[in-house]
């Protein structure tokens, strides 16, 4: 398979199954328990239709929104995603680049395996360093503190991750970081000899976020050890207020899903806030963020900027969520899938899709900017 064959997601996800080692595959796409959240996460976007308009001389289409204060091309971001080294050996390079070159926003991981500072350099456009609060103290002030040396302009802290979901796909592959590898999954790795000769070829897989405070070589540390050990449970909204004053800019939280979050979340003074159930990875069986999107939107949609993130696959996807009022959507497997399976191009195929297809679906709605998609062009279904 090419890359020239893959037209959407599905595409992309088949060429990355191809060249990855089946525990990293499974790692990207899986997600907590039976997965049901998962899945509801793109079902969602099917319980209602979109109502076009026609005949409004469309042209020239704005696509582009601002988001805490960001100007970005198009209503679509890459959300910050941890290890993308290990799905491909340009990692958060070519996702940066990628973004950069589309004018939109991109993130890097607390887990990211190149540095924000390095990151910084690569793209002009906005960057968010995603934040994970750990029980070092000190740990959580270096980040804060490094990023907003290098120019990082939002704070995004995922409070959805307070321990480890239950990933049963990485329990059964071992999956973990170094890979402590038993037979079964020695094969795997074995049986994808381009993904191995990237690997063994390239620089040392590294955290550079975290390594001046985690011993890794003590043994394999796996995602669900590191949110149970490391990330600090007893986090609460009175040490999100102190890290919202310290940081002093654009900060924002991912994971909220209730209303009464949302609004302790414009109380402490956060200027945004994602929907998000980390992509079914989490709780698995809670809400979809599409779902619950209305909601938040007409409780605090007015005081602060309500993003969302899962299951987005298509342009259409993108068009609902604006309609009921999110200011941008985050994207996720949606171009981690094109990373692993061919890395800057990729990813670049994939936005370039993304951006196609918004734009085609707001001239087919009678749209020409962002603004005019409203819930009147919206209908659910009962
Ligand atoms: C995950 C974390 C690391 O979902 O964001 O695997």
């Amino acid at each position: 398979m090419r890359l020239t064959d893959c037209y959407n997601f599905h595409d992309f996800r088949r060429m990355a199954k191809q060249r990855l080692p089946g525990p990293i595959f499974d790692y990207i796409d899986g997600a907590a328990d039976d997965e049901v959240t998962y899945r509801r996460n793109t079902a969602a976007f099917e319980n209602c239709d979109l109502v076009p308009d026609v005949l409004r001389g469309v042209a020239d289409v704005d696509m582009s929104v601002t988001v805490m204060g960001q100007k970005l091309s198009m209503p679509v971001y890459c959300s910050p995603t941890a290890l993308q080294r290990l799905f491909h050996h340009q990692g958060e390079r070519a996702v940066a680049a990628a973004a950069g070159k589309h004018g939109t926003m991109f993130g890097v991981s607390s887990l990211g395996t190149i540095s924000l500072e390095e990151a910084r350099e690569i793209s002009d456009g906005p960057q968010v360093y995603q934040f994970y609060f750990h029980k070092d103290r000190g740990l959580n002030r270096e980040m804060m503190a490094r990023a907003k040396t290098a120019g990082v302009q939002a704070m995004m802290l995922t409070v959805d991750s307070i321990t480890g979901g239950n990933r049963e796909r990485d329990k059964r592959t071992g999956f973990a970081i170094p890979f402590k590898l038993n037979l079964a999954g020695m094969t795997q790795f074995a049986i994808k000899p381009s993904w191995a000769i990237d690997w063994l070829t390239h620089e040392r897989f590294r955290l550079p976020q975290l390594e001046n405070h985690v011993k890794m070589d003590g043994g394999a540390l796996s995602i669900s050890r590191y949110f149970t050990e490391m990330l600090d449970p007893s986090m609460s909204w009175n040490d999100v207020a102190e890290m919202v004053q310290a940081w002093g800019g654009q900060f924002c939280l991912k994971g909220i899903m209730s209303v009464e979050d949302a609004k302790r979340a414009v109380e402490i003074g956060c200027t945004g806030i994602v929907l998000s159930n980390h992509g079914g990875r989490q709780l698995d069986g809670s809400r979809s963020a599409f779902d619950q999107l209305a909601e938040i939107v007409d409780a605090v949609g007015d005081r602060i900027d309500v993003m969302m993130d899962g299951g987005v696959q298509r342009g259409t996807h993108v068009l609902k969520a604006l309609s009921l009022g999110a200011k941008a959507v985050g994207l996720g497997r949606y171009y981690l899938f094109p990373l692993a399976a061919a890395g800057q191009p990729g990813v670049e195929r994939a936005l370039e899709t993304m951006r196609t297809e918004i734009e085609r679906g707001m001239k087919l709605m009678g749209c020409t900017s962002v603004s005019q998609l409203t819930r009147r062009n919206l209908r659910f279904r009962s």
